[in-house]
């Protein structure tokens, strides 16, 4: 018995949550934009004009994102499969807010990734 040519599986097409679109953000939105099996199906910011320019960058290369100001709502979203996270820029506010949704979206069975310093300086 051969095996079959295909298997459809979860990993078919992954939707993806970005929050926190102006620098990193963005990178991430090509990055993740550029994968054949990832959709981006959600942005996520608190100021309105980054989300007002970045649901246009992304819905010009064909995704129609579901858009958030409050990432809490979006990790509610249980058809959302991985949340990138990509905010609070200062280190204090890294380790509170960032963590604590990371923690919430691995607490909700997503995939998650952090895009933050591991540490401030070499002491
Ligand atoms: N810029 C870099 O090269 C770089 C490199 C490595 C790591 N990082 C880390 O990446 C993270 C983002 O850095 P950046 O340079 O993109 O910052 P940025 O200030 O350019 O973008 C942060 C975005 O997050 C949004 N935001 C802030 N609080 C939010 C909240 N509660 N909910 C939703 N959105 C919120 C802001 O409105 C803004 O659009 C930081 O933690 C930074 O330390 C940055």
């Amino acid at each position: 018995m051969g095996a079959p040519a295909h298997v459809a599986g979860a990993i078919d097409r992954v939707r993806v949550a970005i929050m926190g679109l102006r620098g990193r953000g963005e990178d991430h939105i090509h990055g993740f934009g550029s994968l054949s099996n990832v959709e981006i199906a959600a942005l996520c910011d608190i100021d309105d004009n980054v989300m007002a320019q970045r649901l246009h960058q992304v819905q010009k290369v064909g995704f129609q994102p579901e858009t958030y100001s409050d990432v809490r709502k979006l990790l509610e979203n249980k058809t959302i499969d991985a949340v990138s996270i990509c905010d609070a820029p200062s280190l204090a506010r890294a380790h509170r807010h960032m963590g604590h949704a990371g923690r919430q979206g691995c607490l909700r069975r997503k995939a998650v990734l952090v895009q933050s310093f591991a540490c401030c300086n070499f002491k």
